[in-house]
């Protein structure tokens, strides 16, 4: 029998070092934030890009992660995935990647869920913002 607590040696490495914790600055315009949370269990994700607008590349990324274990390393993890990454690669990241890489079991594959909706809505958020200027 698997207990729920006992974490994977990755996740708990993440968890005590997590990368790229803080904040960039939202109203800037070069900035994408998602805030998401997660239905089974209230945990919420803030995860923020800066990226640079002739290429698309991510130069900075930045999350705060009100959660359990497997949701901080799984923001942590994530983080380091898609820094120096275009915005349209990082778009692509399956959850299933980063619960493969932190062998997260399955009453924790929401946890993973969750990073993978943040960064679609930090890069949905971008483009918004990104768009808007352009047409002004
Ligand atoms: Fe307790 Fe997610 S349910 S931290
Ligand atoms: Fe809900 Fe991990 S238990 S995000």
């Amino acid at each position: 029998l698997i207990s729920k607590r006992s974490y994977h040696p990755k996740v708990i490495e993440h968890y005590t070092n997590p990368r790229n914790v803080g904040s960039l600055d939202k109203k800037s315009k070069d900035v994408g934030t998602g805030i998401v949370g997660a239905p089974a269990c209230g945990d919420v994700i803030k995860l923020q890009i800066q990226v640079d607008d002739k290429t698309g590349i991510i130069e900075n990324v930045k999350f705060k992660t009100f959660g359990c274990g497997s949701a901080i390393a799984s923001s942590s993890y994530m983080t380091e995935l898609v820094h120096g990454m275009s915005i349209d690669d990082a778009a692509k990241i399956k959850n299933t990647e980063i619960a493969k890489e932190l062998s997260l079991p399955p009453v924790k594959l929401h946890c993973s869920m969750l990073a993978e909706d943040a960064i679609k809505a930090a890069i949905k958020d971008y483009k918004t913002k990104r768009n808007s200027t352009v047409l002004h």
